[in-house]
């Protein structure tokens, strides 16, 4: 709240609202009903075998002949091609990348897919920004697991999950008695193992931006700027590479490690007092009014749509812009200083990293 009592629109984050946790405890209400799976990637690959080991019937679905559904036909799963799973499936989960959900919607799945089907997503961002319109009656949900598809597979086996968020952005037109797009999408947080963590409601639009912000803004972007910067400083100060890239990119494990399984607070106990004393001096110079500038306006291109219509324009347009950056990225020092650090650690390939 503003001083004169009105609202400013923004939340301080003392007073933040928690978020709204569903049992979904039970994958039942999929069972009997058919189950596709379109894509075998990171994402498809686990969601697919998890459901199986479910109980759950599923097939999956992708381009004629493509070295996915070889994969999934080797693993054991029936094969069809993608318009025939969106005709003929009560819910057809789309793990495909993000920027070909419009042409695969309109060319497969728009044609064939009838109110009362459920289309799922794993990320929110097609259909937030309106590059997937579906037709009414259909339910659109969306279980987006907070990790990636070998993590969520491997806590699979092991009896555990991971937490996912859980949306529906439209219910299904649902003959009476049958379970309704919610449900459905609860049976599939459940079925790939999420529901024994924890699965967070949320929306389309809260999990497409904030999934956006962050890897723009921390995971990937920050992440990597930062790590380049400091890498380039200390080489550029006369420090060798080797030295530079341990230091500055090796590490990040050692201390993500640390957060991902004690939080901020534990981070910082176990840290070194010196480690500690130089987080205080060093977060706020680097974390400075430029970067939250810097941060407002990444958030401002994501939530109008601008960063989604640049990529999807790239992609459309033979994705050159993407691709130049990526061997631009790929050539950069820090990758021959990266890959004399990971020499240093042979056992890195057998225990499955590289
Ligand atoms: N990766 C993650 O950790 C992660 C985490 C959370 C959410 N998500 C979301 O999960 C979804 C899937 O991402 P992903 O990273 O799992 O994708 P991915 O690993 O890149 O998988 C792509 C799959 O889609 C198929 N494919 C690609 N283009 C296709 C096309 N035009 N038509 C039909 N099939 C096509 C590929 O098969 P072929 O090329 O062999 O045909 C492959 O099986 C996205 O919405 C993403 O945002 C991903």
């Amino acid at each position: 709240m503003r001083p004169d009592g009105e609202k400013s629109g923004k939340i301080s984050v003392m007073e933040a609202p928690p978020c709204p946790l569903e049992p979904c405890l039970s994958a039942d209400a999929l069972r009997g009903r058919r189950v596709a799976v379109v894509g075998y990637g990171n994402q498809g690959r686990a969601h697919a075998l998890n459901l199986r080991d479910s109980g759950i019937d599923v097939r999956v679905a992708g381009r004629p002949g493509s070295d996915a559904r070889g994969r999934a036909a080797s693993d054991g799963f029936g094969t069809l091609d993608t318009r025939m799973a969106a005709g003929q499936s009560d819910l057809v989960i789309l793990a495909l990348p993000d920027e070909v959900h419009a042409e695969v919607w309109a060319h497969d799945v728009a044609p064939v897919i009838q109110a009362g089907q459920v289309a799922g997503f794993i990320h929110g961002s097609s259909i937030h920004f309106g590059l997937v319109r579906p037709g009414a009656g259909i339910g659109i949900v969306m279980v987006a697991p907070k990790g990636p598809g070998t993590t969520l597979r491997a806590r699979f086996q092991q009896g555990q999950g991971i937490p996912a968020l859980l949306a529906v952005q439209q219910e299904r037109d649902a003959a009476g008695g049958d379970p309704s797009a919610h449900a459905l999408a609860c049976a599939w947080a459940a079925g790939i193992g999420c529901g024994r963590a924890g699965v967070v409601r949320t929306s389309f639009e809260a999990e497409a931006v904030t999934d956006l912000f962050g890897e723009q803004a921390v995971l990937c972007g920050g992440m990597m700027g930062l790590a380049q910067a400091a890498f380039e400083t200390l080489v550029e100060a006369g420090y060798p590479p080797l030295l530079a890239y341990t230091e500055c990119v090796h590490e990040i494990k050692q201390v993500a490690d640390l957060l991902y399984a004690r939080g901020p607070a534990g981070m910082r106990r176990a840290i070194s007092n010196t480690a500690e004393f130089g987080t205080y001096r060093a977060a706020p110079l680097i974390a400075d009014e430029h970067v939250r500038t810097t941060m407002r306006r990444l958030l401002d291109e994501i939530r109008s749509g601008e960063f989604t219509r640049r990529m999807q324009s790239d992609h459309d347009a033979g994705a050159t812009w993407f691709r130049a950056a990526r061997e631009a990225a790929a050539a950069h020092p820090m990758e021959r200083a990266g890959a004399e650090v990971r020499a240093l650690m042979p056992w890195l390939e057998a225990e499955g990293h590289a």
